[in-house]
């Protein structure tokens, strides 16, 4: 039997990710997964008192560089399905990185810019651009839209939170230099959560 990882153990926490499990399993294709938990996902973006500070608050020493820090919050242990929050300060950006895994991504605070990149007949191009505010929220089902970077756009720090059916930080994704579109292999890591060894 798996033993979930909820690093933030609370009633708001396990009712979501509870919500998630029925409807993942109810569903026939990530999509109408993807539908079935957007109510709830909302609701999580409403909620302004659930995600303690310290999930909020930047990380000078991350993987992701820039001050950003990568907050787990829960994680199958089966490497299934996690939730995290996305600290990026003001001024910050992402490297241009994919996720390899559906799921949903929504702001919680602050302001974000998105930039959107695809891979065409062999070439990479900024695709598409958008602006976040809290509450907005995005699918994510790869390939399609799967390479993106985020930039802070607001004086304050943004977070996001991020239901992914992998162990996100933890897998092996890639980080694309946006002139080439050159992939290196890329682990962001958890600031407050270790990945396993590799052997
Ligand atoms: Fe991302």
């Amino acid at each position: 039997m798996a033993t979930d990882e909820f690093v933030l153990d609370t009633p708001v926490v396990r009712q979501f990710v509870g919500e998630v499990q029925v409807a993942i399993a109810q569903a026939s294709s990530p999509q109408q997964a993807i539908e079935a938990i957007r109510p709830a996902f909302a609701v999580l973006l409403a909620d302004a008192d659930w995600l303690p500070d310290e999930y909020r608050a930047d990380a000078p020493e991350s993987g992701m560089g820039g001050g950003i820090g990568q907050w787990l919050l829960y994680r199958a242990e089966d490497g299934s399905l996690s939730l995290f929050s996305l600290v990026v300060p003001s001024g910050s950006q992402t490297p241009v990185h994919d996720h390899l895994a559906w799921g949903l991504v929504g702001l919680y605070c602050g302001t974000q810019d998105e930039e959107i990149y695809t891979r065409q007949e062999g070439r990479f191009e900024l695709k598409d651009q958008r602006e976040l505010r809290p509450g907005d929220f995005y699918d994510l089902i790869p390939p399609q839209d799967d390479i993106h970077r985020v930039r802070t756009t607001s004086a304050e720090t943004s977070v996001s939170i991020h239901l992914l059916t992998n162990d996100t930080g933890c897998v092996w994704r890639h980080a694309y230099d946006p002139d080439s579109g050159e992939a290196r292999p890329f682990r962001s890591g958890y600031v407050n959560a270790p990945c396993e060894e590799e052997t």
